[in-house]
């Protein structure tokens, strides 16, 4: 009778030690073993682990999409409909709109299949397989393989397996390093070219509380924008044609509009971008002692000058809208990080564990004083990573510079390439304020100059006369100069031109006192991550469960509804509705803006099947681990049912990327029931919900 007593026991205390760290963790879905199914289950999961992932038959897997290349997308009707955020498809509507057609202003509703846009360039990628390769990828790798040659081996296995994985089929491949190298998987997927833009919410809702909202709770937007993807007659992949097909997908979500509650188990099934859970200390003080600050002082200088010139001329206000956005968008997530790091500590709590670490190496000579190795080389590799730094937010965030950069670079000159240069340059042209980034080339450099030590950087450069003397300050000159054919003239143009000079400088001061160094300590720091990395798996086996950084490959995250303290005396409640979006409204300023059919619904509580307590729900948090790239995936309840779209995440917790506190991390998901309601009432386009399946 004991043992079996004592024996359960110790199971579950080892359950309880390894699941412990509540809800972090991005999850490779074919390596979800059962343990982890039955720490989902116990916590609302209804469904079984082939119901995530399987190869030879349909899995939820096969509703989600890579969209573009930096979000995510879920199919949600049998012919080809497809959601996202509008966010992610933003550039996409943007290029849709004219002053005769603002979509992005009013939204845009394809009122029939022939109204539906295509978007040249925009692919979304189905995941067919995915597969441990590690084996595969080491074969002839020895203990006594030097790094190089290691590297050499590695690249050539590589494209063996990959060429294996695409040979017979249209299939695209790639490997990936997982843990720092320690293990490698095979992604192959499936890419469809085909994608028209369907619905878009106006800018007022889809974009509703702007930059001021971004990164905060509680939240009002209706970020989302739906897509369908068509397939060639047999259904497979084609490019763009006005014969293809809806596309069928082996499966597609079913809506939930059951409503959720603070407690419901959800998660998300997506393509999270980057993250860095297993950093040094070094790393992380780096971080948020020098990368952080130095970039957001950076994009502050950046931002006062935009805005002003923005709220100067309204014309100038859309011109600048994208690149502010963008600006803004990792500006803001750097302070909410650097603020994060500092309450909780991480730096001091990775000495901790990098001693702890130490002590438990103290006799294993493949481990002993890997932490204080890679310190030391951080400590080397922090000038040039500052320089570094510098150099992408100060230099080549001149915009003349940048598009300068294009036509220095230029390797011929050649019709295509002329071509595709006056296609840049219009481009440019359109949304490009000299006065602006005139001002700010003189405040960047400015810091530039006194953050950044002489050894690598050019030197004499004059900005006034750089802006003065170059002609790509000049629309009419350039196109001029592309339009007379004459190669030489152009080459001759180019090489004198004072914007492609400075350039050519600051490149090859980068490219000489920077890079190298840069790029030869990552080197040897990334060596050791994959032995620090193996030896923490090693030391904590039992005590945690590993999972590899997020590197845009499809992730399961799981967690559940709920609110949290931001600060002293401060509770936030996990779900907004209709009445908050009210509460923000305001005409005068152009983030609250709410449409006015909007109002009147509003006014008259004309909310037909949508309303939920007299009012409409329009977003939600829950402690599900996400990261950049999770914009636009699904959001599932336990039977795997779609109750919303994936946004963005909470300001206290913006430090997620390097720790994951459960105390402080939401994810923000837009209610599928808000886009609903939207389609139906405000776009008037309630005819897509009919190819939808709902679940009530
Ligand atoms: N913060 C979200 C993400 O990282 C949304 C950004 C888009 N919205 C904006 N106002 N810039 O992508
Ligand atoms: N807004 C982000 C995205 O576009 C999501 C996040 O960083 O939480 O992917």
């Amino acid at each position: 009778m004991r043992k079996p007593v004592f024996f359960t026991l110790t199971l579950a205390l080892l359950f309880t030690v390894v699941f412990a760290r509540a809800d972090e963790g991005m999850w490779l879905p074919s390596l979800i073993g059962q343990g982890r199914i039955q720490d989902m289950r116990s916590k609302g999961f209804r469904l079984t682990a082939q119901d995530l992932y399987a190869v030879n038959q349909a899995s939820l897997k096969d509703a989600i999409v890579r969209f573009g290349s930096g979000c995510t997308g879920e199919l949600i009707s049998d012919q080809g409909l497809l959601i996202t955020n509008h966010h992610c498809g933003y550039g996409q509507i943007q290029q849709h709109s004219s002053v005769e057609h603002d979509y992005l202003t009013h939204g845009f509703a394809a009122m029939n299949r022939s109204e539906e846009l295509p978007n040249p360039g925009l692919v979304v990628s189905f995941l067919v397989e995915m597969r441990d390769v590690t084996d595969q990828v080491l074969k002839g790798i020895t203990p006594s393989t030097n790094e190089t040659e290691r590297m050499r081996i590695i690249d050539a296995n590589i494209k063996t397996v990959v060429k294996k994985a695409t040979k017979g089929n249209h299939y695209h491949a790639s490997v990936e390093a997982l843990y720092y190298g320690n293990q490698y998987f095979l992604f192959v997927y499936e890419v469809f070219e085909d994608v028209r833009l369907v619905f878009a919410p106006p800018s007022a809702v889809g974009k509703f509380g702007g930059d001021t909202d971004n990164w905060m709770w509680p939240r009002h937007t209706g970020d989302f924008s739906i897509f369908r993807v068509y397939a060639g007659k047999d259904n497979k992949p084609a490019p763009y044609s006005p014969d293809n097909v809806p596309y069928v997908p082996k499966k597609s979500f079913t809506i939930s509009l059951k409503g959720i509650r603070e407690g419901n188990f959800t998660f998300v099934y997506g393509f999270p971008g980057r993250t860095y859970q297993y950093l040094h200390s070094e790393a992380v003080r780096y971080t948020q002692e020098m990368g952080d600050p130095h970039k957001v002082k950076l994009r502050t200088l950046r931002l006062d000058i935009m805005n002003r010139a923005q709220a100067a001329d309204p014309a100038v206000r859309i011109q600048y809208a994208a690149k502010n956005a963008n600006v803004s968008n990792a500006w803001k997530k750097w302070q909410g990080e650097m603020k994060g790091l500092k309450r909780l500590g991480t730096v001091a709590k990775k000495q901790a564990f990098e001693r702890r670490f130490e002590a438990w190496a103290a006799d294993k000579p493949e481990y002993a004083g890997v932490t204080t190795r890679l310190a030391a080389l951080y400590d080397s590799l922090e000038p040039y990573a500052l320089a570094r730094d510098y150099h992408t937010e100060a230099v080549l965030a001149i915009e003349l510079l940048k598009f300068a950069g294009q036509f220095a670079d230029a390797r011929d000159l050649e019709p295509e390439t002329i071509d595709r240069l006056r296609v840049a340059a219009e481009k440019f042209y359109k949304d490009y304020v000299p006065a602006i980034d005139r001002e700010t080339a003189q405040a960047l450099l400015a810091e530039y100059v006194r953050n950044i030590p002489e050894r690598f950087r050019p030197a004499g450069i004059d900005v006034e006369a750089v802006f003065d003397s170059t002609l790509f300050a000049d629309s009419v000159q350039v196109g001029r100069l592309l339009a007379s054919g004459d190669t030489t003239a152009i080459r001759g143009a180019i090489d004198r031109d004072a914007a492609v000079r400075a350039y050519r400088a600051f490149m090859k001061a980068y490219k000489t006192a920077i890079e190298p160094e840069y790029t030869a300590l990552n080197k040897r720091i990334d060596r050791l991550y994959r032995t620090y990395v193996r030896g923490r798996m090693e030391m904590q086996r039992g005590e945690r469960e590993f999972y590899p950084d997020a590197n845009s490959t499809l992730r399961i995250a799981y967690g559940r509804v709920e609110g949290y303290r931001p600060a002293d005396a401060v509770v936030y409640e996990p779900v907004s509705t209709l009445e908050g979006v009210m509460q923000k409204d305001n005409p005068a300023i152009y983030d609250y803006d709410v449409p006015e059919r909007l109002r009147q619904l509003y006014e008259a509580k004309d909310y037909g099947r949508w309303a939920v307590n007299g009012t409409v729900p329009v977003a939600f948090i829950a402690t599900n681990h996400t990261t950049g790239g999770n914009s636009g995936s699904p959001v599932l309840n336990g039977r795997g049912e779609l109750i919303g779209v994936n946004f963005d995440r909470c300001w206290e917790g913006t430090m997620s990327d390097l720790e994951y506190d459960p105390v402080a991390c939401r994810n923000i998901a837009l209610d599928i029931r808000y886009a609903l309601f939207l389609i139906d009432r405000v776009g008037g386009a309630g005819y897509l919900l009919d190819e939808m399946k709902f679940a009530e």
